[in-house]
């Protein structure tokens, strides 16, 4: 997740007056939910029924639930990516997939890659899965919160033209596709949420299974760069007619991990529902994670600074990978 990108994205670190302002209009409508009494509200009513609603549509879904466990707080309580998915793509977080897809595009095109089938590994809400699908490839969208694949599905629900993609609600250190595909994919750093070099090494091997040899795994993930310079003693405000968001971060350089509070308002009615979700992020060296890639069965293609072709470099706070998967994978497992 990165806070810099989206029109929607205002800094307060040298605006705090405007936050205090903020705080002071909402504070009348958020009272009630902090003291409760809104419960008796029928627009908070509804709100329940809403998600009532939601989970039974959930439980509808015949599609392979997978969980693992681990240091990502998947386990019998989602803690992240619950109420925040409802507002994920409106809060502008839409807008990495939108542009990822025409780089990526680009990125297929320049190492001459064709293929028609693809796994788009911590799909999120949907949006680069979908677009693949509307590119003409068979897609699987692996995502482990039940909120963010609901989302998806009611994308893919309102689409006019109908896109071919399967949703598996799965952890992404463990997963399988009922069979093997040409394409990964896994963008807006999702792969930084493993906090271990040996989750983030269990997740490349589950795509290393899931590719054909010769297959292409295309993902991006924050470096140090990004941590110190966009997460570090940062404050992001990001506002829409219904919504506002704060996102407190910072980052421990010794531990290596970036934490991020997102505290938001969504408008119910008459009434602001407040939710907090506390995410985390692993910091890996470039050294890190080609090491991974080739010790879980991938030759690496190329790094970039993402977004463009340059090669990466120590300054770059986000890198585009492209690794192939290697014949010798095939060898090892047999
Ligand atoms: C920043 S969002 C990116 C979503 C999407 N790829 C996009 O570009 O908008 C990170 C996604 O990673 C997912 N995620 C985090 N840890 C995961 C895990 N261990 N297994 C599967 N999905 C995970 C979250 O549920 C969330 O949808």
């Amino acid at each position: 997740m990165s806070f810099r990108a989206g029109h929607l994205v205002t800094t307060v670190n040298d605006s705090k007056e405007r936050l205090a302002e903020l705080t002071r209009q909402c504070l009348p409508v958020m009272l009630p939910l902090y003291h409760g009494i809104s419960l008796l509200c029928p627009s908070y009513l509804q709100l329940l029924q809403k998600r009532d609603a939601t989970a039974v549509c959930d439980e509808d879904e015949p599609d392979r639930i997978a969980r693992g466990g681990g240091e990502v707080g998947w386990g019998e309580r989602m803690t992240i990516y619950e109420a925040y998915a409802r507002v994920y793509d409106r809060s502008g977080q839409i807008g990495f997939a939108l542009k990822m897809l025409p780089y990526l595009d680009e990125v297929l095109a320049r190492h001459a890659f064709i293929g028609d089938s693809a796994v788009d590994v911590a799909c999120g809400s949907g949006t680069l899965a979908l677009g693949l699908a509307q590119r003409g490839w068979r897609v699987y969208g692996v995502d482990a919160s039940p909120a963010m694949l609901a989302q998806a599905r009611h994308k893919a629900a309102e689409l006019d033209q109908p896109a071919a993609v399967t949703w598996l609600q799965a952890d992404m250190r463990d997963f399988s596709l009922p069979q093997a595909v040409d394409l990964a994919t896994s963008t807006y750093d999702s792969l930084n949420y493993l906090l271990t070099l040996d989750d983030l090494c269990r997740a490349f091997r589950c795509v290393a299974r899931a590719l054909r040899v010769g297959g292409l795994f295309v993902f991006d993930m924050n470096a140090e760069p990004a941590f110190l310079r966009q997460w570090h003693d940062a404050t992001y405000f990001i506002e829409d007619q219904d919504l506002a968001i704060v996102i407190k971060s910072t980052y421990d350089d010794e531990a290596r991990r970036a934490t991020a509070t997102i505290t938001g308002f969504v408008r119910q009615g008459e009434l602001y529902e407040r939710f907090q979700e506390t995410h985390t992020e692993g910091a890996y060296s470039r050294a890190e994670v080609a090491a991974g890639l080739e010790a879980s069965g991938f030759q690496v293609v190329a790094s970039y600074a993402c977004f463009t072709f340059d090669v990466a470099d120590d300054d770059s706070p986000r890198i585009l990978w492209v690794a192939r998967k290697a014949p010798v994978w095939e060898e090892r497992r047999a």
